[in-house]
């Protein structure tokens, strides 16, 4: 008998409120799991092996899903031998994504899904208009046959769609449980380790973490990925949060069309296709998302409150640190915030926890508080201090060229930052700025 924790998947012979690992409350409970017989190696024999006999024999290989957007995530391809777990809200396109990494492999791919009919996936992949050719699909869904399968197929890469419908005859809980989710994770990756084969792992998560799982296998695995994307929009975004092999917050845009997941070489241009000019409350930021500059819109919508309490109503930015810049509005700006109504949005559903942000989300403020226009030409990039100064950013030369390959005219930038650039910029004019009541001098 053991407890396990379905946060972190880690394992207690005795219960406790907290779990001793991920310090989560209430997340033990517990778990009968059948000793596995003849585990303990023989005295005898030797395990260790001499890490310069390895060297010859590592997998290196990559294997290309020639997707671009998919390829720059993993860090070139899919490593032989890894064991890879994709994961994201049920209906936002694992499986589709999946299905078209592996379509392009020249490689025997088993594609197990007990989720949906073999019928189903090949209507899919017909829609995609995916070659099939090297394919196989399989609807088991007990792990050691699965295993087995992969053994007589001689499959390299497989998929299991996904985690959570997967058991171990070994266990005695329901396929999704917390116990034959680790359970089916370790056998996967053993066979990851020992055979070579290549193994993507889907697995549902919902926002607020309710269905156990996914979580506990980031640590087992070797690259985490995550698809994102706000349902209501089509722009998808591949993060890997893990990865050994590779950078991680490296990301990937994509767009949910009838004919499956399409790469967006361009995302700025998607970002900002729909905006309008002329209109007070907008400010434009050049984000990094991984190595990848993408530029966002910022808009603000300032009303006086009817009600006692304003609302502060924030989509896509962290809210304290909206809280956070509206106070130094006020007290440094001398804005007349507190009776207002203020929503901030960042257009497209996507979520930035940068703090580059908040010149761009200070001058939105700003400008529709003042109903004053910031011309469509300039973006702002800098993070705001307690004293309404402005402070360094990361990396502006690609912030720069982003902007510059849009066409922006100006770009508002911190003084510290544009200092340590190493040329100017040609086709930009790059005003450095100290404080937050510069930038307002050059904006109104
Ligand atoms: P799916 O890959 O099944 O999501 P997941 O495996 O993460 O649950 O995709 C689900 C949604 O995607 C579904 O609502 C239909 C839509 N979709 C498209 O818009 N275009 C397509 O080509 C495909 C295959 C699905
Ligand atoms: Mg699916």
């Amino acid at each position: 008998m053991v407890y396990l924790c379905s946060n972190c998947g880690a394992d207690f012979p005795k219960w406790n409120g907290q779990c001793p690992a991920c310090h989560e409350w209430g997340t033990l409970s517990e778990f009968k799991i059948k000793k596995r017989s003849g585990n303990r190696p023989d005295r005898e024999k030797r395990t260790a092996t001499a890490l310069s006999s390895l060297l010859n024999t590592i997998a290196t290989e990559r294997i290309s899903s020639r997707i671009g957007e998919v390829d720059r995530v993993l860090g070139g391809g899919l490593l032989q031998g890894s064991l890879i777990l994709l994961g994201g809200s049920p209906g936002i396109g694992k499986s589709t994504l999946a299905l078209q990494i592996v379509a392009n492999v020249d490689q025997p791919v088993l594609y197990v899904s007990a989720e949906e009919s073999g019928e189903q996936i090949a209507l899919r992949a017909r829609r995609i208009g995916l070659k099939t050719g090297s394919m196989h699909i399989s609807g088991e869904n007990q792990i050691e046959n699965i295993l087995d399968e992969i053994s007589i197929l001689k499959t390299s890469l497989v998929v299991i769609d996904s985690i959570q419908t997967v058991f171990s005859n070994d266990i005695d809980s329901l396929p999704g449980s917390v116990s034959q989710i680790r359970e089916c994770g370790q056998q996967l990756l053993q066979a990851c380790k020992q055979s070579g084969v290549t193994v993507i792992i889907i697995g549902h998560v919902t926002k607020d973490g309710t269905i156990a799982g996914p979580k506990m296998l980031e640590h087992m695995v070797d690259t985490v990925l995550y698809l994102d994307g706000d349902d209501r929009y089509d722009q998808r975004i591949l993060r890997s949060v893990k990865n050994r092999f590779g950078a991680t917050n490296e990301v990937g845009i994509f767009r949910m069309e009838a004919n499956g997941m399409q790469p967006v070489e361009n995302p700025s241009e998607l970002f900002l296709a729909e905006r309008t000019d002329g209109i007070s409350g907008s400010a434009i930021y050049p984000a990094l998302e991984g190595s990848r500059p993408i530029l966002l819109e910022v808009q603000a919508l300032v009303s006086a409150a009817n009600f006692g309490t304003p609302q502060r109503n924030v989509n896509g930015i962290d809210y304290r640190r909206l809280a956070m810049l509206l106070a130094v509005l006020e007290r440094r700006q001398g804005l007349v915030l507190g009776t207002r109504d203020v929503f901030v949005n960042l257009v497209g559903g996507l979520k930035v926890s940068d703090p580059a942000a908040d010149l761009a989300v200070v001058s939105a403020v700003a400008s529709g508080t003042l109903d004053k226009i910031i011309q469509s030409s300039t973006a702002l990039v800098g993070e705001v201090g307690l004293a309404g100064e402005v402070r360094s950013v990361s990396q502006l030369e690609k912030r720069i060229i982003e902007a510059q390959a849009l066409g922006f005219k100006d770009l508002i930038a911190p003084q510290g930052s544009v200092h340590r650039l190493n040329s100017v910029p040609k086709k930009i004019k790059v005003h450095g700025v100290n404080s937050v009541k510069e930038v307002f001098e050059i904006l109104f």
